[in-house]
């Protein structure tokens, strides 16, 4: 089987197919990752990925960032267990944010397994950041290059579906507004809804016009795609690259999904971006 990638959007996602993740060799591994920072996420359907093979497949990445607000699966506690029950009001995941921002070096990517599935809905969108940085006038940009942001957990506090400990909140870090992805060096806008609470040096008022601004540019239908879940697909992506959202479409109907989380680097300012 040779590894084959069609795009499912003109500016983010592809779809892979000729590779099993349960046993993928380097040459197709490495089909994948390229695959992933060039188009910011990947789909692979048709997979028989058992919760072990998706650690390895994680740990072909780096080493597992555990992610302390979400409960792990039952005997495998690097795999978040992202369950909607029938009768939540809530998903994790329900808006536009970028997965661990609120680290000092936040998560590269996350591999979503679809476990358990409503019969209808629960689909995940993804958006291009560095799109929506290209998106933005000169100007703007100019002004953005110079800009860092905080980034918080604690939307966390009180979330009811976690059963969040209040001590695992740990405060606001702070990252460039335009990053440097750290594989290619590609630019990419880093503020996202669920997260970024103000510009570093602006008040939260202050920073509040500019960031809504930001969020719906970024989020733009343009430079986003719609993945539709299937039993056996798999779905990869850099969380330097794109935002996603998880649709709570299903009320009703429970939803479970396996996430593995990888470890990422202290981001650092694109410089003559604009
Ligand atoms: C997440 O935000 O990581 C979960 C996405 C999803 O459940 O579709």
């Amino acid at each position: 089987m040779t590894p084959s990638v069609r795009k499912l959007s003109g500016h983010v996602g592809a779809e892979i197919t000729g590779v099993d993740l349960e046993a993928i060799d380097d040459a197709r591994f490495d089909s994948v990752r390229d695959a992933l920072f060039a188009h910011g996420v990947v789909v692979i359907r048709d997979q028989t990925l058992t919760p072990e093979g998706h650690v390895r497949l994680a740990e072909r990445f780096g080493p597992v960032d555990v992610n302390r607000f979400i409960a792990a699966v039952d005997g495998h506690p690097k795999i978040a267990a992202v369950f909607t029950p029938a009768d939540a009001n809530e998903v994790i995941g329900g808006s536009w944010h970028t997965d661990h921002s609120y680290d000092p070096a936040p998560a590269m990517a996350s591999i979503l397994v679809a476990r358990e599935l409503p019969p209808y809905g629960g689909d995940t969108l993804f958006a291009s950041q560095t799109a929506a940085l290209r998106g933005l006038s000169p100007g703007l940009r100019e002004v953005l290059e110079g800009l860092w942001a905080w980034h918080s957990d604690e939307s966390f506090d009180g979330y009811a579906l976690a059963g969040i400990d209040d001590s695992d909140i740990r405060g606001a870090v702070r990252h460039p507004v335009v990053i440097a992805h750290p594989q290619t060096g590609e630019p990419a806008l880093y503020v996202n809804d669920g997260f970024t609470v103000r510009f570093d040096g602006w008040s939260a008022e202050d920073s509040a016009p500019l960031l809504s601004h930001l969020y719906a540019q970024a989020t733009r239908p343009e430079i986003s795609c719609r993945v539709q879940w299937a039993p056996g697909s798999v779905v990869i992506w850099d969380n330097r690259l794109v935002q996603h959202f998880a649709t709570a479409d299903y009320q009703g109907h429970a939803r479970l999904m396996h996430r593995v989380t990888i470890e990422g680097q202290a981001l650092q300012p694109a410089v003559g971006a604009a």
